[in-house]
């Protein structure tokens, strides 16, 4: 902590009225029309939405920075003159969008992740923001939630990397620096657990479960210094994830030491009434602000009620400034005091530079991954006449996904227009989105890529589905077209895992984009056409049926697992028990074989290394992710069947081989043991170098 700054938070606490003070609390949104009489006197914290609000109503300039601008300045008319922090949701960029989180996760590459999260920051800030709703780290085991979109799959490990990268590339080293974002790691906690997939839906987690698989993500996100953090919907164990005193306080600030705050979800104080937790508003205020959130997203019932709780005793001075102490401790650690304005000229310069496309480009490359590619039929090549039909051929913005307010139609250059550009130039070209015209210029091709799947609207917050297949219509062109025995590639676009085995079955070969943003289609057809190979690999569990939903590849292995002979185990009679695609699957334009798994020692002392081989078997250079697999046989309570520890990109070159290394100590091997401390244990561990979640080289060692 700065002591700077705390010594001029409490001389600021020392000079604030009541009102001032709750004012802090309050994050208002200018719905309708603009309430300036709120902000000069002093009665917000922060102004959500302000640049979408705002336009419209006669700002001109860059962007909406002058917008943001002009609340300041009212602002700052007022007797203390704290300085407005303006939130908004930059989720996969700003201008210049980038695949959406699942798509981001799929690349395995953090690093990549926070780069593309410093571009949103420099772009958003440049409109006046400071303060994105992002990232969200949620794990997510059920892709029928709308919101698996937006975050990064089903793995505690790789979910900790992405958080701590994201959060870093927001805020980078200096948060008052003019291009710099305070972060908030959403949504506190246990959100990807509501029943069902329906949003907003309660959920059970136990504490074990909470703290290895829910909770890592918001440790390495407060460990890299995110500013602040938002709670969730979401009824956790019947209490409001907003009123959870427990985690949102002993967890949160106790056991991780997080010295930011806490927002609300979108009027989720003011809903806990209607979880039947609290008997109005004024409870739920109090519920709320005591559990730890310390400001109140949009419901404005904390302006409306701690006055009046704190005449009544039912609220403490204290309680109060401990909440404002933290909002102004990130206001001016986000250098808002020096700087409450944006430089309006910023926009035009700093968004949707060349750089920052290319930026995207890479990322949509690195992001999709191939399912199946059968007698190699991708790159495509030596096809005169080449068919793209389907509901994605002429999309545009459609290709950004969900939680994109700020990507532009006109930015984004159409799928059937990129192609074209991308295409070698002795391919003809045919482009079909009606069924019916597909099927009839099918005739004359000599390929056909069926472009298919969910428009951006079928995912994201509150649009859950209950049926995994592909949207109305789709699944009847694909057995359509493959019925004509044509060379055919299917392309998936999507914000989940799709459940997909008969369309899979019918393709030759099937590559999945997510929804890759700005130059998702550029990018696309670098991999169509084999200018780039695909390196993806899946974050998250690809199921077979809906019904099959939760699958995940870190499970437990029951008492009667298929391993075992005997017939009644854990399976369904009606399915194979194991998924479509294992989580960290995904194929490339050459083959990898692993051989000669080495353990430094049988026990592991301090470290151990583990290694292999790994040789490209096939004709073209190519990208493997080399992932490294533990399970802990034995423990007081039971171990998933496995997890990731490490994983990394190994390059080759035809017939090259090279020896891939990875370390493993102690600490990787703890978890919450049935005592409810976190731990190790000794005992047997196996442990793999995999290209999945399913398979790998096997070996053993002792702890
Ligand atoms: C969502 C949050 C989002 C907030 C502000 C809510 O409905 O759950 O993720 O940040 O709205 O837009």
């Amino acid at each position: 902590m700065n002591q700077e700054n705390e010594a001029r938070i409490n001389h600021l606490l020392g000079q604030m009225t009541v009102d001032e003070k709750i004012g802090q609390l309050n994050q208002y949104f200018p719905r309708k029309s603009l309430n300036a009489g709120l902000l000069r006197q002093g009665l917000a914290g922060s102004v959500i939405n302000a640049s979408g609000a705002l336009s419209g109503q006669g700002y001109s300039g860059s962007g909406n920075a002058e917008g943001c601008n002009h609340l300041q300045q009212l602002a700052l008319e007022a007797r203390l003159k704290i300085p407005l922090i303006f939130g908004r949701d930059v989720i996969h960029g700003y201008r210049t969008v980038f695949p959406i989180p699942l798509g981001q996760a799929a690349a395995f590459n953090p690093e990549l992740a926070g780069q593309a999260a410093a571009v949103a920051a420099r772009e958003a800030s440049a409109d006046g923001i400071k303060w994105t709703f992002a990232p969200m780290i949620d794990i997510a085991r059920d892709p029928r939630w709308g919101r698996v979109a937006e975050g990064s799959g089903e793995d505690p490990f790789l979910g900790a990397q992405m958080a701590a990268a994201l959060v870093r590339g927001f805020q980078g080293e200096e948060l008052s620096a003019q291009d710099k974002l305070v972060a908030c790691a959403k949504h506190f906690v246990g959100y990807g657990a509501s029943e069902g997939g329906r949003d907003y839906d309660q959920g059970e987690i136990s504490e074990p479960t909470l703290r290895d698989v829910y909770l890592p993500p918001y440790q390495a996100a407060v460990q890299a210094g995110v500013g602040t953090l938002m709670a969730a919907f979401i009824d956790l164990n019947g209490i409001p994830a907003t009123a959870n005193r427990h985690l949102l306080t002993d967890v949160l600030r106790g056991e991780y030491g997080f010295d930011g705050f806490v927002v609300s979800d979108w009027d989720s104080v003011k809903e806990l009434v209607n979880h039947g937790i609290a008997e109005d508003e004024a409870h739920a205020s109090l519920l709320a602000l005591r559990a730890g959130v310390e400001m109140d997203m949009v419901s404005g019932v904390y302006l409306k009620t701690l006055a009046g709780s704190l005449r009544d005793g039912k609220i403490s001075l204290e309680e109060i400034d401990e909440a404002v102490r933290r909002i102004l401790r990130i206001k001016l650690r986000a250098g808002l005091f020096e700087r409450p304005f944006t430089d309006i000229t910023r926009a035009a310069r700093e968004q949707l530079t060349p750089e920052s496309r290319q930026l995207a480009r890479k990322f949509a490359r690195e992001s999709m991954v191939l399912l199946k590619n059968d007698s190699d039929l991708l790159p495509l090549s030596g096809f005169g006449t080449v068919l793209i039909a389907g509901n994605f051929v002429h999309a545009g913005a459609e290709l950004y996904g969900t939680w994109t307010a700020d990507g532009r139609p006109e930015d984004v250059t159409p799928l059937d227009e990129a192609l074209r550009q991308v295409a070698p130039p002795d391919v003809r070209l045919r482009f079909a989105e009606s069924p019916d015209l597909a099927l009839s210029f099918a005739q004359y091709a000599d390929a056909v890529v069926l472009v298919l799947g969910e428009h951006p609207l079928r995912s994201g917050e509150n649009a859950n589905v209950s049926d995994l297949g592909l949207p109305p219509g789709q699944a009847e062109l694909v057995a359509a077209m493959a019925a004509l025995g044509k060379p055919l590639v299917l392309v998936v676009f999507a914000g989940r895992p799709l459940a997909i085995p008969r369309q899979v079955a019918q393709a030759d070969a099937v590559l999945y984009a997510w929804h890759p943003g700005i130059e998702g289609a550029a990018a696309l057809g670098e991999i169509l056409f084999g200018l780039e190979a695909p390196s993806g690999r899946l974050p998250i569990t690809f199921p077979r049926a809906t019904g099959q939903v939760p699958v995940y590849y870190n499970q437990k292995n029951s008492g009667r697992p298929l391993s075992v002979d005997g017939e009644f185990r854990t399976r369904y009679v009606d399915l194979p028990t194991a998924p479509l695609f294992p989580f960290g699957y995904g194929l490339t334009y050459t083959r990898f074989r692993y051989d000669h798994l080495r353990l430094s020692a049988e026990t592991l002392r301090g470290q151990l290394e583990i290694s292999a081989d790994l040789t490209n078997t096939g004709t073209r250079p190519g990208r493997e992710l080399a992932q490294l697999y533990i399970r802990d046989l034995v423990g007081s309570l039971t171990r998933p069947v496995r997890e990731l520890k490490d994983y990394q990109y190994v390059t080759l070159d035809p017939g090259e081989t090279r020896r891939v290394r990875f370390k493993i100590n102690e600490e990787q091997l703890a978890f919450t043991r049935a005592d409810g401390t976190r731990g190790v244990e000794p005992g047997q561990f196996q442990v793999w170098i995999a290209p999945d979640s399913a398979s790998g080289l096997p070996g053993e060692f002792r702890l």
